[in-house]
């Protein structure tokens, strides 16, 4: 059986940005689970700000098709999320927005986000560790677009310092916290590869 297929996408653009950081540990811990690991960047997905008379005028942009079918073809995502006003940045609910409108041969609107497992990371300067930035992006996926995420995140608090030079985690709870999630993403997608296989 082929190793399930995990992507792992950070939301945020910003150079050193602490989630970026996040995403790229937690690729490491899937690829050590045996997964199948990509890691994109929204900066190669530039979407417009939803507007549904910019889609009525002049259709679906060729990033939000490519971006929905990125996601499509893996088994199970990985979000790193900072915190903005206590709830989602607009990075990531854009892309879930837009994502959920490119429909294929009469699929129904959230399809791409049915069929794989999702789990939900956050890194931020705060003690919370953007806890309620993840609270609306699980409202979001699971409420909004009808995903299966994983109640077992991760939130890594007093972010600025919670990486060593080599980009581990400081905190071995921490860093136990990421490898258990980790393992338990790519074994609930490894569960879906087998049942889409
Ligand atoms: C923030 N930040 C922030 N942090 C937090 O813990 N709770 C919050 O509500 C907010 N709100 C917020 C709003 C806006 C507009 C900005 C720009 C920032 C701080 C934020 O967590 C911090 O900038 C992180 O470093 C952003 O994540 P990256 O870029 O390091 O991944």
């Amino acid at each position: 059986m082929p190793a399930p297929k995990i992507l792992v996408m950070a939301g945020s653009l910003r150079a050193g940005s602490s989630n970026a950081r996040l995403a790229a540990l937690a690729a490491k811990e899937f690829a050590l689970a045996e997964a199948d690991v990509t890691r994109i960047s929204f900066a190669d997905y530039p979407l417009p700000l939803f507007d549904a008379d910019l889609m009525a005028d002049t259709g679906l942009p060729r990033q939000a098709i490519a971006l929905k079918d990125m996601v499509g073809v893996h088994h199970g995502v990985f979000i790193a999320s900072p915190e903005y006003s206590a709830s989602i940045p607009p990075l990531i609910k854009n892309a879930i927005d837009w994502m959920s409108r490119p429909r294929d041969r009469g699929e129904p609107n959230y399809a791409v986000f049915k069929g794989r497992v999702f789990a939900l990371g956050s890194a931020s300067p705060g003690s919370a560790g953007g806890l309620r930035g993840l609270m609306a992006l699980r409202q979001s996926l699971e409420l909004g677009c009808g995903a299966m995420v994983l109640p077992e995140q991760i939130t890594i608090g007093r972010a600025q310092g919670a990486f060593d030079e080599n980009d581990n985690l400081k905190d071995e709870t921490q860093a136990a916290t990421l490898k258990a999630l980790a393992r338990r993403l790519v074994e609930v997608a490894g569960i879906m590869a087998r049942a889409s296989a």
